[in-house]
């Protein structure tokens, strides 16, 4: 039989989907076969603190796992070209052992780990990593430059006001014009690097799109004041490096007045429908720009990419892509390939073998 692959699987981290990430972990370590892989699994506080993790997986998913000394050893993974080492704290804690990594998958979302910084570590450490590199996680986490490089392409987008932090502080009332300017009420206000909804909102009148700017400028720097679309919301998932292959794409209706993040992890309004109720010809364009938005952003391994279909009119309207995307027992990544005939077991091996691919064509 041939060796088991030595494989790094990070999880926590220090960002706003800290909680979100620890989910996705509770599902994705029970998934990675035990026959193939030998698992070295890292904690990263919210804090951002690195630790070899020994405990159960029950301490992950009620995040607990941080508060047991006897399961957490001090971890560094070398910088050093080549060196695809991850340094674990000995037991005399006067050393630290040297354990050689293969391949590592981060489940890791939004900040300090879906956005190129944690890729930028495992790929001056030359190990093989699932999903996005350096750039495309970085350009993908930033709504603006995302939306910025897809006009380019002529990918259909909501109408949105760029405005920055400096401004609503400094000159609200000039914001407030700018963003009223998008179109009529409602608005929605977020910020560039977020996810999981945090810190977006619907404003429904000026006082409303106040405090929605200042509580969207607390998260980021940079704020995108966009049009409502009013229609359904649907989730493509795509596997692959080059020449990408789309999932049927999948329909989530929140059951509340938009998907924020109680809708998606605490209640349990929401409802998703495999594949998503629209016309098999809007289905396929979906696909298409799924597939065309993957590939101009440069990504690998994995994305889904999210869309509105406007009630109506039926327009297809691109509106955010996640690199590294939930993979709860809600999220639709897992759910899409599952219906498409891969098991959770088998996408990951796919996502392994597609992260060996990526590096080797670097
Ligand atoms: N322009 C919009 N029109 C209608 N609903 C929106 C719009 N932008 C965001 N939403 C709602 O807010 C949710 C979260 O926004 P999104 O841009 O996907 O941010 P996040 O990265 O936090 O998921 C969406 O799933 C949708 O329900
Ligand atoms: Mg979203």
């Amino acid at each position: 039989m041939a060796a088991k692959q030595s494989l790094l699987c990070l999880f926590g981290g220090k960002s706003t989907e800290y909680k979100v990430s620890l989910m996705s972990a509770s599902h994705v370590i029970p998934a990675l076969d035990p026959q193939k892989y030998d698992v070295h699994l890292v904690g990263i506080t919210e804090n951002g603190k690195w630790y070899a993790y020994s405990g159960s997986l029950d301490a992950i998913a009620d995040d607990t796992w941080h508060t047991h000394p006897q399961w957490l050893r001090r971890a560094v993974l070398s910088a050093s070209f080549g060196d695809k080492t991850l340094y674990v704290e000995s037991d005399t804690k006067n050393t630290f052992t040297p354990i050689s990594i293969d391949v590592a998958v981060p489940v890791l979302h939004g900040a300090n780990g879906e956005d190129g910084t944690v890729q930028g570590l495992l790929s001056l450490s030359g190990i093989p990593y699932v999903g996005p590199h350096c750039t495309a996680s970085a350009v993908a986490m930033d709504k603006m430059f995302t939306r910025l490089i897809l006009s380019h392409y002529n990918i259909p987008q909501v109408k949105t006001a760029y405005l920055f932090r400096s401004q609503i502080e400094n000159d609200p009332e000039t914001a407030l014009d700018t963003a009223e300017r998008v179109d009529a009420y409602p608005l929605f206000v977020k910020p560039a690097n977020a996810g999981s909804s945090i810190g977006v909102s619907k404003a429904s009148n000026r006082e409303e799109l106040r405090i929605a700017l200042r509580t969207a400028a607390s998260f980021d720097t940079k704020v995108l004041v966009e049009e409502c679309i009013f229609g359904k919301e649907i989730e493509c998932a795509v596997l692959g490096n080059e020449n990408p292959t789309p999932s049927v794409p999948g329909e989530i209706n929140p059951g509340s007045d938009f998907y924020d993040y109680d809708t998606k992890y605490i209640t349990d309004t929401s409802e998703g429908f495999i594949p998503a109720r629209i016309p098999k010809e809007t289905a396929e364009q979906v696909q298409m720009y799924a597939k065309k938005i993957f590939e101009v952003l440069g990504c690998k391994g994995l994305s889904r990419v999210d869309f509105f279909v406007e009630d109506g009119s039926g327009r297809i309207i691109f509106n955010e892509i996640n690199t590294l995307p939930g993979f709860t027992q809600i999220s639709m990544y897992p759910k899409l390939w599952n219906y498409m005939g891969k098991p959770a077991q088998l996408l990951l091996d796919e996502l392994i073998a597609y992260a060996y691919k990526a590096n080797a064509d670097v």
